[in-house]
């Protein structure tokens, strides 16, 4: 075997946060914290959430295979910004001396043309289809980003860019996933819209992220949360997490050749048949998490 090849610190993979034990704690000491607090200092602005069904899995998808085979669709969401850390926040108590609970939706110019143009250049290398996501019929923080995401828009001329209201791209989400290529969004709309695509791609178990700074940097996890409970049963689907270290060669190691192998593993795991109980079809053999992870070290080759 080749000696191991040491990369360095530029990439973190890690598991997701939560569970029911600490909904009781006040929020600035709910785990939640230490995760959107590690995106803010490190800058990684961009998340990437691609949605992508391997053909295996058609059937695992709650929509009719017809809607979602060969679905292949990429979330560009802004992770740094928006109402998740937009100031002033809050409770007060208003004049009518009821409590009120306060957040502040806010995006500088600088933020919208950042991630537009990790959106554009996104959608450059795959199918040259932005869709920009937003509420600009109400919002003015929307139609901020619209004007600025249509002037970024002049610097990609091989890009087409669409605006589609966050509200719409929810339903045309499920109505004909297949029209989307890339969708930039912000924070919250972001969060909302690419939970509802994981289910599009069978299961949310299956679905990796990227968080890169501006030198694509980055903290590679699964989309999924903690899932405390299937924590210590070797129950839980290990592919996302694979699936993020297959993104972490790809963006932040320049490793397209890792990453391609490590997700070609991943194809052929499925093809074998292998199955954790979110991905089964009923009657179909599960496997639990160990033995999938052992699956696709032995298909690596
Ligand atoms: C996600 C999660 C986080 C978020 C939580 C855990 C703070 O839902 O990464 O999508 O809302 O960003
Ligand atoms: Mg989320």
């Amino acid at each position: 075997m080749p000696p191991a090849r040491r990369f360095p610190a530029d990439a973190v993979l890690m598991g997701a946060v939560g569970g029911p034990q600490y909904d009781a704690l006040p929020r600035a000491m709910r785990p939640e914290q230490g995760i959107l607090a590690i995106r803010k200092a490190l800058g990684l602005f961009a998340n990437l959430r691609p949605a992508l069904l391997f053909p295996e899995l058609a059937s695992a998808s709650t929509l009719k295979p017809e809607f979602v085979a060969g679905l292949d669709l990429m979330i560009v969401r802004e992770l740094t910004g928006d109402v998740y850390f937009g100031v002033p926040r809050g409770r007060r108590t208003n004049a009518a001396g009821e409590i009120e609970g306060f957040d502040t939706m806010l995006y500088a110019e600088s933020e919208i043309l950042r991630i537009a143009r990790v959106g554009f250049e996104i959608a450059a290398k795959r199918g040259r289809r932005l869709c920009s996501v937003d509420k600009a019929n109400v919002l003015d923080t929307s139609i901020l980003w619209r004007e600025v995401v249509t002037a970024a828009g002049r610097d990609y001329p091989d890009v087409t860019l669409s605006h589609m209201y966050v509200d719409n791209a929810a339903m045309q989400l499920v109505r004909a996933p297949k029209q989307f290529d890339v969708i930039v969004t912000g924070n919250l709309f972001g969060d909302i819209l690419s939970d509802e695509a994981s289910m599009l791609a069978g299961s949310i178990g299956m679905l990796p992220s990227a968080s890169l700074d501006e030198n694509n940097k980055g903290l590679y996890e699964p989309i999924h949360g903690s899932a405390p409970d299937l924590a210590g049963k070797n129950r839980a689907n290990p592919l996302a997490t694979i699936l993020s270290l297959a993104m972490m060669f790809r963006y932040t190691f320049s490793r397209a050749d890792v990453a391609d192998r490590i997700e070609a593993a991943v194809r052929r795991v499925l093809a074998q048949g292998h199955r954790t109980a979110d991905i089964a079809a009923p009657g179909e053999r599960v496997i639990g998490a160990r033995e999938m992870g052992d699956a696709v070290a032995a298909a690596l080759g």
